[in-house]
Parts: C-alpha cells; structure tokens; sequence
C-alpha cells in the first residue's frame, strides 16, 4: 500500500478490483465496489468522467451504450438524466436498478474502507476535469500524504502532469499499453511526475519491472482475467495486481 514502509511493501502483492469486482457485479457500479471491498481488495479501481452539466461520474466507456439501458455520449447527459439510466441489467437481472454512481458518493462510502486507484477516462473530453477531481479530493482530506489510500491514473499523460501539479502530494500513474512508452528515457520522464508506471500485463518482464523499481516506482499491472495469470506476475516481482477476480491474487503473497 501507498502507506507501508518500503521494506513492508517489498514483500507483498497489492490486489485492485477493477472496476470493483468486476467479475462478479456490473463495472463501476456500488455493488462491484462493495463485492470488493468483501472480498478484501486492498484498493478498487474506477474510471471518472463528466456529465453535461460538470457531475463527475463513473463509468468506463465513453457513451453508455455497452452498460446501461440507454444510448450515448456521456458528456451529452446532464446528472439528472444519467442517474435514470439502469447500469445493473446487463450483467444480470438480479442487478437491475444500479445506477452509475458519481465520483463523490464513491469516494464517500469507501474511503477509508479499501484504497481508490481513480482513472481519468479521456480526460481530453473534458477540459477542467482535473481540477474537479483534485477538488473533490482536497474538500475531503483526501489531498494529504494519507493513511487513506488514493493514486490518480490516466493514459493521458499531459493531464497527469496537470494533476500533479494541482495535488502535488497524491501518488500518481501513467498507464499504457505501447511498449515505445517504456523506453529508459520514457521511464525517466514519467519519474519526475508520476509514481506508478502501470502497463498492459502482456509488456512485463522482470527487467521491465527492475528498472521501474530502479527509478524508485512502482508498477501496477493490469488486467488479470484468469488465475493463471497471476504467477508469472508475482515472479516478475508487481507491486500491484490489477483484477476483475480479486480472488485469484493470494492473499499478502511473498515475492
Ligand atoms: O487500471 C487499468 C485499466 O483500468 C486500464 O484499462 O480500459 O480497463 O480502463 P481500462
Ligand atoms: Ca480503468
């Protein structure tokens, strides 16, 4: 975790719900948060964006097609509208009236609970939605070195870069899937603003990993999808594994 001392940290794997536990709940919706934080994931993972009228929201898609019950861009609904879309149904009936939760509510149930790894989704879709974040953050103590486990990711690196300036005290991820991204140099630009280098699981390697470490980050990699998966992960030596299954990540596993 964020909190522990290096040595501590060096021992064991950090298990993230992507999405929640997004295995066993629909995405990005309260049940998959609290199935997480039942099935002790030391952080859930989850995707930020803005309605119409500037609600931070979350959801993963850019339109709300794949997971609710309605059609279109997300930033094309105001809150009011958003709220009325069912984001349950698609993955089962037995989910039916889940809502597509806003940033505030989320950050209000679990903080404290489990850590929250936030993804600006898109952010160039949204000019100003770093400050929102950071603002939502700062209001609840959220913007302070913390015992409440909070990292800050987006594949848009320009708007990380935004966002460490904001709150300059929140750990913060660049995510990627190109390998031209992991270059010695690359790796040591992100180091002057970023905490985790966070790549596709199909880009790691142990001399991936070690040079990370190296420049004195971390590595969160994503997305786990099947128990097989996870030991040539730990092998490597990740920090974190980024899972729809937290189940399948052993429990405080030694490296
Ligand atoms: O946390 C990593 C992962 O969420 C990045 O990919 O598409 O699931 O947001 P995606
Ligand atoms: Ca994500």
């Amino acid at each position: 975790s964020v909190s522990a001392a290096p040595s501590e940290k060096a021992d064991r794997v950090d298990t993230i719900a992507h999405r929640g536990a997004s295995g066993y709940a629909p995405e990005n919706t309260m049940a998959a948060f609290r199935k997480a934080v039942k099935m002790k994931a030391d952080y859930i993972e989850l995707d930020v964006q803005a309605t119409k009228d500037g609600k931070l929201v979350v959801i993963h898609d850019t339109t709300v097609d794949r997971t609710t019950d309605g059609t279109g861009k997300v930033g094309s609904f105001t809150w009011d509208e958003l709220r009325q879309l069912d984001a349950g149904s698609f993955f089962g009936p037995e989910f039916a009236g889940e809502r597509i939760p806003s940033f505030e509510e989320v950050l209000d149930e679990f903080r404290g609970k489990t850590g929250i790894l936030i993804e600006l989704k898109s952010p160039e879709l949204y000019p100003g939605i770093e400050e929102k974040v950071a603002d939502a953050l700062a209001e609840r103590n959220l913007d302070k070195p913390a015992n409440e486990k909070i990292i800050v990711q987006s594949f848009n690196f320009d708007s990380m870069k935004t966002f460490h300036k904001l709150l300059p005290k929140v750990p913060i991820g660049v995510l990627t899937s190109n390998k031209e991204d992991l270059t010695d140099e690359k790796l040591a630009e992100f180091a002057v603003y970023s905490d985790y280098v966070n790549p596709t699981q199909k880009l790691v390697t142990k001399d991936l990993v070690d040079r990370i470490h190296d420049l004195g980050m971390q590595i969160s990699v994503w997305t786990v999808r099947k128990p097989e998966e996870v030991e040539p992960l730990l092998k490597a030596g990740v920090d974190d594994i980024i899972t729809d299954y937290p189940d399948y990540v052993p429990r405080n596993k030694h490296k």
